[in-house]
């Protein structure tokens, strides 16, 4: 979850090095460090807490080098304090290493190098990469990427580490993958490194991601690549296109209020060119799953995490009810251990933003070891759950840098409508207009939606001291309620729980009272009613309501006290409008608390250890 960049060539390498950690800083920012090589060695700077302290101790005491690394910290061994930030350096002072990830027998390593006179000065298990591979870059005569290859083998766990050592023969950056993304850039003389294009864009957008047991040497003049087992191996390049521009905030306070605006442009985008409106075909370039597939399905496994897991119970209803496939939602992090049952009658399905999350990777290759077929429902080309899976539906949502998932929800909501009706389609039955005119109108609606942002100001000013929410929904509407409370967790540390509307008599309903305020979602046809009478439920105890509503308030008299009201679409594509003040509200009442909402404390975007 840490972030990782290097570069070797004839820029000046420290800008580029911080510009690149800028671009990373959501992926952990309990501290920031570079080290650079120069002719007289190896020097590094390193401070605890966000990138911005790392800059200005920079300007007091400059560096400067040939070539480099740098790295933005999630603390996993060790505190976060300056001792233990990256990059971190063997006890000779020659090697210096950034890591990502966990090497899982550091202990054992440690003890052994200690005993041949090795010491070390941090609490991280990082220190035993630097220590053993200086060990052996002396044994090899200075060759660094001998002495990784050397080394790679005694590590256990999931790593994506860069290294850089003074008295190399050439000047050269020396990268290794395991488990944990670690991406490539090249360029005319130069070469980059960083563990998500993203950081790379402002340069290159020519990418190649390193596969598990990689090995790379980037030098000026070209990169090398080894593969586990020694031999010389090339990786595919792919040509993102993403704009730079999209990693910028564009006059917006945060990422994440962009992000938000963003979502009209983000679904258009995720349905352009995959509809044909004229003759009721849906499909993709990257994705196709065979009619007579389709028919053996006896059911589909939706694989995910967070935000993305919340998509994935959206897409249970979509495909249920439009291409009626037997749909089962998992936790990605506890599916492998549940010895799940799939077969190749199964369709597992990663739904990930970042395409790298670890739970969802390791649960992908379960289901695929048990013989299901792999799809990657994703936003970042060339990602490692991409790689593995045998189709990609891409959403096309464009970089997202807050750590609070918004505009990747709702194409994933987008993209999984896209899936149901393809679906639906392949097993032979035909699409009623309906299902597609909605979509035309989709992304005006959710322009409508973002109007509401003096209204959740209003309410994010009246609420922003509240010590938990309650978020209500029924149906189709029940993730988004899922999904309103996490965001409100995320970025403003209030307490918040999600329910389905209808359990909430089952015992969260004990919790009412005249300060919790309820936001429930009172949207569509089927639910509607029922939801009011929930509210009903709610109002007989004093509760505060917050009702986010396609009907016309009136409907909502005396059961709540606040009203949403979202444009109304059709039920199925409600959720990708009715997300949207919910979004907000989040979001004013971060601001308003003063909480970092771009990165909030102890989360990561990319979540890469176990
Ligand atoms: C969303 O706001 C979260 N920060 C988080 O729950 C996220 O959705 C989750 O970690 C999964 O990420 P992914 O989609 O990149 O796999």
């Amino acid at each position: 979850m840490c972030g990782i960049v290097g570069y070797v060539g004839p820029r000046e390498v420290v800008p580029l090095l911080i510009a690149g950690l800028r671009r990373l800083e959501y992926r952990g920012y309990d501290s920031a460090g570079v080290a650079v090589v120069h002719d007289a060695g190896l020097e590094r700077q390193r401070a605890e807490g966000k990138l911005d302290r790392l800059v200005e101790k920079l300007a007091q005491q400059p560096l400067a080098g040939r070539y480099g690394v740098a790295h933005t910290r999630w603390a996993t061994h060790g505190k976060p304090i300056e001792k233990n930030a990256h990059p971190v350096t063997d006890s000779r002072g020659r090697i210096a290493v950034i890591h990502n990830g966990i090497i899982e027998n550091f202990l054992a390593i440690k003890r052994r190098l200690q005993a041949e006179g090795w010491t070390f000065a941090t609490d991280t298990d990082t220190e035993v990469i630097a220590n053993l591979v200086s060990k052996y870059f002396e044994e090899a005569g200075g060759d660094l990427a001998a002495a990784v290859r050397r080394a790679v083998p005694e590590f256990e766990g999931m790593y994506a580490c860069a290294l850089v050592a003074a008295g190399s023969a050439e000047d050269e950056v020396v990268a290794v993958r395991q488990g944990t993304p670690l991406v490539l850039g090249a360029g005319e003389g130069e070469q980059f490194l960083a563990s998500d294009p993203a950081a790379l864009l402002a340069w290159t957008r020519d990418v190649a991601f390193l596969e598990n047991g990689d090995v790379a040497r980037l030098r000026r003049a070209g990169i090398t690549i080894w593969n586990r087992a020694g031999e010389l191996v090339e990786r595919p390049v792919t040509r993102l296109d993403w704009d730079p521009i999209q990693v910028e905030k564009g006059g917006y306070k945060h990422f994440m209020a962009k992000e938000i605006h963003e979502q009209p442009q983000a679904v258009r985008d995720t349905f352009a060119g995959r509809v044909d409106f004229e003759t009721g075909e849906v499909a993709f370039d990257t994705l196709v799953l065979e009619p007579e597939f389709v028919g053996r399905l006896t059911r589909i496994q939706l694989l995910a995490c967070g935000t993305s897991w919340h998509a994935a119970h959206v897409g249970k209803f979509l495909i249920e009810e439009i291409a009626r496939i037997p749909v089962e939602v998992d936790y990605a992090s506890e599916y492998r251990y549940r010895d799940p049952i799939a077969d190749a009658s199964v369709l597992a399905i990663g739904i990930s933003q970042s395409g790298e999350t670890i739970d969802t990777v390791q649960a992908m290759e379960t289901a695929a070891e048990r013989g299901a077929r792999l799809v990657a429902l994703s936003n970042v080309p060339g990602s490692q759950a991409t790689r593995m899976s045998s189709g990609v539906l891409y959403t096309h949502a464009g970089p997202e840098i807050g750590v609070a998932s918004t505009k990747a929800f709702t194409t994933q909501l987008a993209a999984l409508y896209l899936l149901a009706l393809y679906l639906r389609r392949q097993k032979g039955s035909p699409l009623a207009p309906e299902m597609l005119a909605g979509l035309a109108h989709l992304p005006q609606a959710i322009a409508e939606a973002l109007a509401l942002e003096p209204e959740t100001d209003e309410l994010a000013r009246r609420f922003q001291q509240a010590s938990d929410f309650l978020y209500l929904g029924r149906g189709i509407h029940y993730p988004i309620a899922l999904e309103g409370a996490l965001k409100l967790k995320e970025i403003s540390y209030i307490h918040a729980e999600g329910y389905p509307a209808g359990e909430m008599k089952h015992g969260p309903i004990a919790l009412i009272d005249d300060q919790m305020p309820v936001v429930a979602l009172a949207t569509g046809r089927r639910t509607f009613e029922k939801v009011k009478s929930n509210l009903q439920e709610v109002k007989a105890r004093d509760g505060i309501v917050i009702a986010v509503t396609d009907r016309d308030p009136e409907e909502l008299d005396g059961v709540a006290d606040h009203v949403l009201r979202i444009p109304s679409v059709a039920e199925h594509l409600q959720p990708l409008v009715s997300v949207v003040p919910l979004q907000l509200l989040a979001y004013q009442i971060g601001v308003r608390r003063g909480a970092d909402v771009d990165q909030p404390r102890n989360l990561a975007k990319s979540v890469t250890v176990e």
